[in-house]
C-alpha cells in the first residue's frame, strides 16, 4: 500500500489533507473527528482580531470614552483576554487530544496586534502559525508597493517573535504575485496557502439589498490555485498548501503533481461529511498503487511548470484553437 506521508513546512503529515480553517476546527471534538478521518493536520479556525475589538468597543458602547477611561482599559483589556484565553485553550486542549500537527490560525488586522499575540500560541504549543491576513486594495491613495510592504512588516515580525513555522493564506490580488511570494519566502515564511476564498458580497435584485454570494467554493474553482501552485512551486524557497475548490481525490492528486506539498479542504467536508478524508485517502494511495508510486516524494511536483514537457501551457492567458479545441 502506497505511503501518504508528506512534509509541510518540516511538519511530518501522515496524509497530505489538511482541514482548514473554519468552522468544522473551531472544537475539539471537531478537531478529533478530523483526525480519525484521517486528516494530516488541521488550521484552527481563525481568531479575528476584528471580533476581539467589536466585543470591546461594544461592551462600553454608550460610555463617555473621556469621562469613564479607566472602565473601558478594563472591558478592552477584559475582552482582548477573554477571547485570546479561549482561543490558547483551543490550542492546548487540541493539542492534549490529537496526535496531528495543530495549526493556529490569527485574523489580525495591525502588525503591532499580531506581535502581542503570537509568542503565546507557541507558548501552548500550537505546531504552526498561519495568518489570515488580507487588506483589500481599495485605497487609491496607496501604491501597490505600500499594500505588499504590509505584508513584509508582518512576515519580518512574525519570524522575528517566533520559532514555529509560520504560513501565509494569501489572495491573488497582487500585480506581481509571483514576486511578493518570493519576497515572503525570502523573508522566512515556511508555508503558502494558495489561496484564500474571502467572503463576496452580492446584490438581491428583488428587495434591492445587498446579500453574500455562495459561502462555499464550487470545484471549478480549483483551476486558478492549480495554475499558480503549477507555476511556482519549483521556484519557491517556502511550502505550497493549495487551497480552494478541492473536492475529492481527483483535485487532490493534480495538486500534489502540479507541487503543493499538502492541500487544504473546506467546502467540500461542510457538503459532504468529514468522513470523505478518509476517502479521499484512499483512492489517492489506490492511485499511487496503480501508477506504482511509493511515497508522495516519488511524484511531487512532476508536473510542475519547471518540469514539465510542455510549459509555456502554463503562461496561456487567452484561449486559441489549438489549446481547447474550439473556434
Ligand atoms: C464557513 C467558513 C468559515 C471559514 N472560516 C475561516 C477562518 O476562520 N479563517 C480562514 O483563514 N479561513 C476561513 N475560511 C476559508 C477556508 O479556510 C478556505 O480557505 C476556503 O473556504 C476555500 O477552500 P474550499 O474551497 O475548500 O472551501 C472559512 C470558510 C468557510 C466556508
Amino acid at each position: 500500500m502506497a505511503n501518504l506521508k508528506t512534509k509541510y513546512m518540516g511538519l511530518e503529515l501522515e496524509s497530505p489533507v489538511i482541514a482548514a480553517s473554519s468552522g468544522l476546527t473551531a472544537n475539539v471534538d471537531k478537531v478529533k473527528e478530523l483526525e480519525q478521518a484521517g486528516a494530516g493536520a488541521v488550521v484552527l479556525k481563525s481568531l479575528f482580531e476584528e471580533q476581539i475589538l467589536y466585543d470591546s468597543n461594544k461592551m462600553t458602547e454608550g460610555y463617555n470614552k473621556e469621562i469613564h477611561a479607566d472602565a473601558v482599559d478594563f472591558f478592552n483589556g477584559m475582552s482582548n483576554s477573554y477571547f485570546l484565553d479561549e482561543y490558547l485553550t483551543l490550542v492546548e486542549e487540541c493539542k492534549k487530544a490529537v496526535n496531528i500537527p495543530v495549526i493556529a490560525s490569527v485574523n489580525c488586522v495591525s502588525n503591532g496586534a499580531w506581535l502581542k499575540y503570537a509568542k503565546r500560541f507557541e507558548t501552548v504549543g500550537a505546531d504552526a502559525l498561519e495568518l489570515n491576513a488580507f487588506t483589500i486594495p481599495v485605497n487609491k491613495k496607496l501604491s501597490s508597493e505600500d499594500y505588499e510592504k504590509q505584508y513584509y512588516e508582518l512576515a519580518e515580525g512574525i519570524k522575528k517573535a517566533l520559532n514555529i513555522p509560520v504560513a501565509m493564506k494569501m489572495s491573488t490580488h497582487f500585480t506581481s504575485l509571483a514576486r511578493v511570494l518570493d519576497n515572503l519566502a525570502d523573508l522566512g515564511i515556511n508555508g503558502l496557502v494558495l489561496f484564500n476564498r474571502f467572503y463576496r458580497p452580492d446584490i438581491d435584485i428583488d428587495s434591492l439589498k445587498m446579500t453574500h454570494a455562495p459561502i462555499f467554493s464550487a470545484a471549478e474553482e480549483m483551476a486558478m490555485s492549480l495554475k499558480w501552485v503549477a507555476l511556482l512551486s519549483g521556484e519557491l524557497s517556502a511550502d505550497i498548501a493549495a487551497s480552494t475548490g478541492i473536492y475529492d481525490s481527483k483535485g487532490v492528486i493534480k495538486q500534489l503533481l502540479a507541487g503543493a506539498k499538502a492541500v487544504q479542504l473546506c467546502s467540500t467536508l461542510y457538503k459532504n461529511g468529514t468522513g470523505l478524508i478518509g476517502d479521499i485517502n484512499k483512492e489517492v494511495a489506490a492511485w499511487m498503487d496503480d501508477k506504482g508510486f511509493d511515497s508522495i516524494t516519488d511524484f511531487n511536483g512532476i508536473l510542475c511548470q519547471e518540469e514539465s514537457d510542455n510549459p509555456e501551457v502554463y503562461e496561456r492567458a487567452q484561449y486559441m484553437k489549438a489549446a481547447v479545441g474550439i473556434s
